[in-house]
C-alpha cells in the first residue's frame, strides 16, 4: 500500500483535538482512509452495515471496476481467462499469482488429478441424509467433514499444510457434489476418473451410469469450464468475506470452507442462480411471456417484495462482465443441443429485454448478472436447479482458498472482530419472578 496524495482529518464538533488520518492507494480502485487508530482516539467507532465503504483487508487477487464492468484475477482480464485457458490454469494463477507454463501445468493438473478421490468411509456420512435432501445441505456438510480425516494437514501456519489442503480442496469439491447429486437420485456414486479433465471427469461422475459408457461431450464440458472460470473468484463477496472470518480465528482450511459454502447457499448470494431459474420456471407455468408485464409490476411494487432473481449487483453498477461470457455460452450450448426454440432461454431473453429497457431497472442499475445465464446454461447441461449453487461452491473454492491464504499470510492479520452500536436496553436489574 502506498500513501495517498490526499489527507483526511477528522473534526469532531465535541472539542476533541483533529485526528489525522492516513490515506492509502493501492495498484487500482478507490484509496482507503485508515482508520485504525479512530476508536483509540475518540473512543467512536465507525457505522457501516452490509461493508457499504469498508475495505476489510489489502489484496492482490481480484479487482473489481463496477463502472467499468471489468472484472481481473491477478490482474488478467476474466474475458481472455475465460476464453483463452481452462479452470485448472485459472486455479493455478489464483494461488499462485501467476499463469502456469506447459511444465507447471502439467504438474499441477497431476497433482490435483491424483486427489480426486475420497475416503471410502465419507460414503456413510451420505446414507445419513434424506434422498431429498438439499445437495448444499449436503455438501456443507461433507466438506466439513474432510477436517475428520486429514489430521495430517490442519496447521495453517504451515504452508505445506496449507498447500496439501488447497490441492484435497479443489481436487475433492467435484467428486462431493457428484456424489450429492447421485445420492439424491438414488443412482451409484461414480468414482473420478484420472484419464478425464478435470470438467469432462466432473460431468462423467454427474451423468455415468453403470449400465452404459459415458462419453463427454467436447462442447459441453468447455461450456462447464468456462461456468467454473467465471466463478472461481471475485473479491470480498459475502462468502468469501465468511471464509476470511472464519479462518482469521484459526480454524482449520475444511471448517473455512464449509462457512463460505453456506454463505454462499443464500438466494441474495450463490442461490441466485437456482432462484433465477425457478423464477423463470414459475413465470413459464404462469403464463411465460403474456404475463410478463404483470410479473414485472410485481417486482417494482416494494410490497410484493418479489426481486427479479439474477438481476443487481453490490458492485457491479454496469453490466456484470461474467453475464456478457456466460450468455454466449448459452448460446453455444443450446446450439449445440439444439435447444435454441427453449422456451425458458427464449423468455429469459424477453425478461432481460424489458429489464434492460425498464427506467425502473435502469435507474437502479440493475442488469443481468452472472447468475441469470449460469441456471439456463446449467439446466441445458442436465444439470438439476438444486445443485447449481453447489457447482457454484465447486468453483469458488479456489477462490476462497487463495484469498484465506492470503489472510494467514498477512502480517498485519488478527482475529476478526466488528464491534457495533449499542441500541438496546440500559442497564437494569433483575426482578423476582413473583415481581415481574
Ligand atoms: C452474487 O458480491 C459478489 O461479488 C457476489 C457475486 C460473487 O461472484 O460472489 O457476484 C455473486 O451474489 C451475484 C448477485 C446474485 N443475487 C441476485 O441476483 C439476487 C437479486 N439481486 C438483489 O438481491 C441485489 O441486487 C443484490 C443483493 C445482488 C445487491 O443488492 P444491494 O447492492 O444491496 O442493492 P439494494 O438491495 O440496496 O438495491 C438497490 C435498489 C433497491 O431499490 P430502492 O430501495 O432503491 O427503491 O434496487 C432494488 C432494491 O429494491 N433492487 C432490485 C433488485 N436488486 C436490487 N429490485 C428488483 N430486483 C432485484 N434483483
Amino acid at each position: 500500500m502506498d500513501a495517498s496524495e490526499i489527507k483526511a482529518k477528522l473534526t469532531l464538533s465535541n472539542g476533541s483535538k483533529d485526528l489525522d488520518l492516513p490515506v492509502f492507494k493501492g495498484t487500482l480502485g478507490p484509496e482507503v482512509i485508515d482508520i485504525r487508530k479512530l476508536y483509540g482516539a475518540t473512543g467512536m467507532f465507525t457505522y457501516d452495515p452490509g461493508f457499504m465503504s469498508t475495505a476489510s483487508c489489502n489484496s492482490t487477487i481480484t479487482y473489481i471496476d463496477g463502472d467499468k464492468g471489468e472484472l481481473l484475477y491477478r490482474g488478467y482480464p476474466i474475458e481472455q481467462l475465460a476464453t483463452g485457458g481452462d479452470f485448472l490454469e485459472t486455479c493455478y494463477l489464483l494461488l499462485n499469482g501467476e499463469l502456469p507454463n506447459a511444465t507447471q501445468k502439467k504438474e499441477f493438473t497431476h497433482l490435483v488429478t491424483q486427489h480426486t478421490m475420497v475416503h471410502e468411509q465419507m460414503t456413510f456420512f451420505y446414507r445419513g441424509f434424506r434422498r431429498d435432501s438439499h445437495p448444499m445441505a449436503v455438501l456443507v456438510g461433507t466438506v466439513g467433514a474432510l477436517s475428520a480425516f486429514y489430521h495430517d494437514s490442519l496447521d495453517i501456519n504451515d504452508p505445506r499444510h496449507r498447500e496439501v489442503s488447497a490441492i484435497r480442496l479443489i481436487a475433492k469439491l467435484p467428486t462431493l457434489v457428484a456424489m450429492a447429486y447421485k445420492y439424491v437420485i438414488g443412482q451409484p456414486f461414480v468414482y473420478p476418473r484420472n484419464d478425464l479433465s478435470y470438467s469432462a471427469n466432473f460431468l462423467r461422475m454427474m451423468f455415468a451410469v453403470p449400465a452404459e459408457e459415458y462419453v463427454p461431450n467436447d462442447v459441453l464440458v468447455r461450456a462447464f469450464d468456462r461456468i467454473l472460470i467465471l466463478h472461481a473468484d471475485h473479491e470480498q463477496n459475502a462468502s468469501t468475506s465468511t471464509v476470511r472470518l472464519a479462518g482469521s480465528s484459526g480454524a482449520n482450511p475444511f471448517a473455512c470452507i464449509a462457512a463460505g459454502i453456506a454463505c454462499l447457499w443464500g438466494p441474495a448470494h450463490g442461490g441466485a442462480n437456482e432462484a433465477a431459474l425457478n423464477m423463470l420456471k414459475d413465470l413459464q407455468a404462469q403464463g411465460g411471456e403474456a404475463r410478463l408485464g404483470e410479473f414485472i409490476d410485481k417486482v417494482k411494487d416494494k410490497n410484493s417484495n418479489v426481486k427479479l432473481m439474477g438481476f443487481g449487483h453490490r458492485v457491479y453498477k454496469n453490466y456484470d462482465p461474467r453475464a456478457k461470457l456466460m450468455r454466449e455460452t448459452c448460446h453455444e450450448v443450446l446450439d449445440e443441443l439444439g435447444l435454441h426454440d427453449d422456451p425458458l432461454f427464449k423468455l429469459a431473453m424477453a425478461l432481460e429485454k424489458v429489464a434492460l429497457e425498464d427506467e425502473y431497472f435502469v435507474s437502479r442499475k440493475l442488469y443481468p448478472n452472472v447468475d441469470f445465464y449460469s441456471g439456463i446454461v446449467q439446466s441445458a447441461l442436465g444439470i438439476p436447479t438444486t445443485l447449481f449453487t453447489a457447482i457454484f461452491a465447486l468453483a469458488r473454492t479456489v477462490g476462497w482458498i487463495a484469498q484465506w491464504n492470503e489472510m494467514i499470510s498477512d502480517p498485519e492479520q488478527k482475529i476478526g472482530r466488528p464491534r457495533q452500536l449499542y441500541v438496546g436496553a440500559p442497564r437494569r436489574d433483575v426482578k423476582p419472578i413473583g415481581e415481574r
